[in-house]
């Protein structure tokens, strides 16, 4: 299936690129972007979030998007027959805005192939730990009972695997030796919203080109 809308690229990036972020938590990421294109404008940014999806009711990233004025949607799995139909659902409401680029900024979901025609190659995922080293939903407690001295964040372009697509920007973060996962996931968090924000900024204001494995960005 054709693409809603064409990805930027080099020689015509949207300006400003529409984003639909998706979140599962407390969107503290989705929060980041927020406050740099408030910051910044979305001209000057290069980006705007036209709407925030969610797989799930009742969480903090819902509310920073309302309290900043954005529409949101949620498609939760237990709502339909399987998860083909699921993955429909939120390929169909990403659509109904447009974007040039989704940014899933904690969304704890893996998409699928319906989603994957409309949106791949535009799709953009920051994961809690330096890919290839740690994929899934426990990156951060994966690689603290590795007994890893460094791990980090990724932001990558998803494809059809868990946390397996072409690696944009990825950040380090020193593992101390009385981190819990949760201090170690805070100090991850810090690094990764600076990384996702200066990211989606650049693919956006300058526009990119996937060649296999390396993203280009011009
Ligand atoms: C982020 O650390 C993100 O990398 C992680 O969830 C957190 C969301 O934080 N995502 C994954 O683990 C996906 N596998 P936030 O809701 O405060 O932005």
């Amino acid at each position: 299936m054709a693409p809603a809308s064409p990805p930027p690229h080099p020689d015509s990036p949207a300006s400003p690129a529409r984003l639909v972020v998706l979140v599962s938590g407390s969107g503290t990421n989705l929060q980041a972007l927020l406050d740099a294109i408030a910051d910044e404008g979305a001209a000057g940014y290069g980006a705007e979030i036209v709407a925030v999806g969610a797989d799930r009711a009742d969480i903090a990233g819902l509310g920073r998007a309302e309290r900043a004025g954005l529409p949101t949607f949620v498609c939760r799995v237990k709502d339909y027959a399987d998860r083909a139909a699921w993955d429909r659902a939120l390929a169909e409401a990403t659509a109904r805005y447009a974007p040039d680029l989704v940014i899933s900024a904690g969304f704890m979901k893996i998409v699928g192939a319906e989603f994957l025609a409309r949106f791949g190659g535009r799709t953009v995922n920051t994961h809690p730990a330096l890919l290839p080293s740690f994929p899934g939903a426990h990156g951060v407690r994966d690689a603290l009972a590795y007994g890893a001295k460094v791990t980090g964040c990724t932001v990558h372009f998803v494809d059809d695997g868990v946390d397996t697509g072409p690696i944009i920007a990825q950040g380090v973060v020193e593992i101390r030796d009385e981190d819990d996962e949760s201090a170690l996931h805070e100090r991850i968090k810090e690094v990764e919203r600076t990384l996702l924000v200066e990211v989606v900024g650049r693919l956006a204001r300058h526009g990119y080109r996937i060649e296999g494995r390396k993203v280009r960005i011009s």
